[in-house]
């Protein structure tokens, strides 16, 4: 999401004739985009404006700006602490820029704007975008399910969602430039609505985009999910078979504790009908381990859904207090150590299931779309399937954006190894 939102900032400062550097020391102004969902991202953030401080130091006409989340959740004590930041600017604020950093320069005090709206969606804006295959294209803002633990209700405000027709010409565009596949973005991204359109109904008009060989989208919440969903995913091909669902925990008290509105049946239940519609989709979650109050046998609930599912693979986060949150109030907080503890147990269960199912990949010939090359080495690409594994393989004839049958031989780590298959060959194990 904030890959996204820093392309519209790019965007409106191309648009005003500022130029971004390929190297930090070159540039004149200097602005970090931050997140505020965990305690860590912000001392990532922390120590990153650490760092800027010594550029400042070497030049005070620098300007440095902090936008984003944690603009919004810390503007005060940011000001505070941080004499050399110029301007904080929350993630609504972003179209006052190049008129705040004309005014800073031109003398004027350190400017603030963390208002929220309820209407800001950027709608308007064109994206400066990174060249390469994926296109983010974020359909709607803000979140209003205020799970106890997240902080984002609070610095991103209300959902709102753009028009389904400035989607399409985003879309349109995003083609015109050479991409060929969207991730739609939102941090409730199915809970998608405007005017009469919802998420199945903007995913079957993007679908029928000339030029849009693949769609994703993240993070959807499973209480959002419905069969219209996944029969308009079965029915496009271009639609990617494969859904993160965050299941967060698998005990009943903890989901209602954290407001997450289902139950563990419920979760299992809609894992199943997934299961039975999309036969090849991949899972992957979001889990949080030591919320307030979670005892062991709760942990262990959590243990059980994941035996059972089976996930490709899961993210998995000890719980992190956030100021201003309704679960940092709880006075049971679980200690340091238990989390840690927790967090272990979890991604020793995990490990051996993302392999397993890794390893199902072994023999099959899949569809791979070629991405960039591989880290590990210039003769190989690096490419995705349909259900998000990633796959490296020699490059012979192939290029970036093709569309490639691999064969895949081996599975290491998170990734798959393979080789181009002939086409004739791929017809052949196919039929
Ligand atoms: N502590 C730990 N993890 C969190 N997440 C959100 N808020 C917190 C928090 N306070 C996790 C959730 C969410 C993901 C994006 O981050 O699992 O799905
Ligand atoms: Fe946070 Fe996601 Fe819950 Fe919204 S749905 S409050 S973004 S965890």
């Amino acid at each position: 999401m904030n890959v996204a939102d820093s392309e519209w900032v790019a965007g409106l400062l191309d648009k005003s004739g500022y130029r971004r550097t390929q190297r930090l020391e070159d540039a004149k102004i200097i602005l970090i985009n931050t997140c505020a969902i965990r305690e860590k991202a912000e001392e990532t953030v922390h120590s990153r404006l650490g760092r800027l401080a010594e550029l400042k130091q070497k030049d005070p006409s620098i300007l440095i700006g902090v936008l984003g989340c944690m603009a919004k959740n810390l503007a005060d004590s940011l000001l505070e602490s941080k004499p050399y930041v110029d301007l904080v600017l929350g993630p609504d604020s972003y179209r006052r820029l190049p008129e705040i950093i004309r005014q800073r320069q031109a003398g004027q005090g350190r400017s603030v704007d963390t208002q929220l709206s309820r209407f800001e969606v950027y709608d308007d804006l064109f994206p400066t975008r990174q060249s390469g295959v994926n296109a983010w294209l974020s359909i709607m803002r803000g979140c209003d399910k205020f799970c106890t633990f997240c902080v984002v209700p609070f610095t991103r405000g209300r959902e709102r969602s753009r028009s389904v027709e400035s989607l399409l010409a985003e879309a349109e565009d995003a083609i015109d430039q050479g991409f060929v596949e969207l991730t739609l973005l939102g941090q409730n991204v199915n809970s998608y609505r405007h005017g009469e359109a919802r998420f199945p109904d903007l995913l079957t008009a993007l679908a029928a985009v000339e030029g849009v060989r693949r769609i994703r989208y993240t993070s959807p919440h499973p209480s959002d999910i419905d069969r219209r969903l996944l029969d308009v995913m079965a029915a496009h091909p271009n639609i990617c078979k494969s859904i993160h669902l965050p299941l967060q925990s698998g005990a009943d008290r903890i989901l209602r504790r954290m407001n997450r509105t289902y139950t563990q049946g419920e979760y299992l239940a809609l894992v199943a009908r997934i299961r039975e519609v999309l036969p090849d989709c991949s899972l992957s979650t979001d889990i949080i381990v030591g919320f307030p109050g979670e005892t062991e046998g709760e942990f262990l609930a959590t243990l059980e859904v994941m035996e059972q599912v089976k996930f490709d693979s899961a993210f998995t986060f000890k719980y992190s207090v956030r100021p201003g949150t309704k679960a940092a109030e709880y006075q049971d907080q679980v200690p340091e150590e238990v989390k840690q503890a927790r967090l272990k147990r979890l991604l020793e269960l995990q490990k051996p299931i993302s392999l397993r199912r890794n390893r199902a990949y072994v023999g099959r010939i899949v569809e791979v779309l070629v991405e960039k090359e591989s880290k590990k080495s210039d003769r190989q690409w690096a490419g995705r399937t349909d259900s998000n594994k990633w796959v490296v393989f020699d490059k012979e004839s192939a290029r970036i954006k093709d569309f490639v049958d691999v064969h895949i031989d081996s599975s290491y780590g998170v990734a798959l190894k393979g080789h181009l298959v002939a086409p004739s060959e791929a017809y052949h194990a196919v039929a």
